[in-house]
């Protein structure tokens, strides 16, 4: 138990921390950012990603909220045959737009930074498993094609998270696993 403390307190201070960095939409509206988005562009610090960034190709997320305010992501992710599914869970914290996603490995805290709900979002997650944070900001996009300025804003909001142009994925479409409905399936 005295052990585990103190590293509990350092995460505790590391997620205050964002929490003074990271702005949220305000008013932010859960219901309006319901539905199905399109993963048009990451940029993250994560070192598997940077590994990977480059064969990286677009995915479909699709958001719902439980009756209590708890957010479920569903992932489909084209990798190289198949379309694999992935589901997070992130409890709501007391700010609305602000999650928390805890399992026995890892921690992640989830921002809704600005949205429009009909055109896109800017996703920050702070994501802790093993030894070192990693930092990640997403584009969502409602359609498939994003526009320049919509781009452009997102490169804007990188190295106000700490985070470099050169960690930037733009994941092109993958013409796989875009159906993002058959949730029904698993
Ligand atoms: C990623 O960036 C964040 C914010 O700058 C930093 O706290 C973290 O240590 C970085 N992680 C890695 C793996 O570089």
């Amino acid at each position: 138990m005295t052990a585990v403390l103190p590293s509990l307190v350092l995460a505790l201070l590391c997620l205050l921390w964002a929490g003074a960095e990271v702005p949220v939409q305000p008013g932010f509206n859960a219901e309006k950012s319901a539905g199905t988005w399109h993963v048009a562009a990451v940029v993250s610090n994560c070192s598997v990603f940077l590994k990977m960034k480059d064969g990286m190709k677009s995915s479909i997320v699709t958001i719902s909220f439980m009756p209590e305010g708890d957010l479920a992501m569903k992932l489909v992710w084209p990798l190289l045959d198949r379309c694999q599914k992935f589901e997070l869970l992130f409890q709501q914290s007391g700010q609305a737009g602000h999650y928390m996603g805890t399992s026995a490995q890892e921690k992640r805290d989830l921002r809704v930074m600005e949205t429009d709900y009909s055109h896109y979002a800017i996703v920050h997650e702070l994501h802790q498993s093993g030894q070192e944070p990693s930092t990640a900001l997403q584009l969502l996009t409602r359609e498939q094609d994003t526009s320049p300025q919509l781009l452009q804003k997102f490169k804007e909001l990188i190295p106000t998270v700490g985070l470099t142009k050169d960690m930037l994925a733009i994941l092109p479409k993958s013409g796989k696993c875009q159906e993002g409905a058959g949730w029904h399936a698993w």
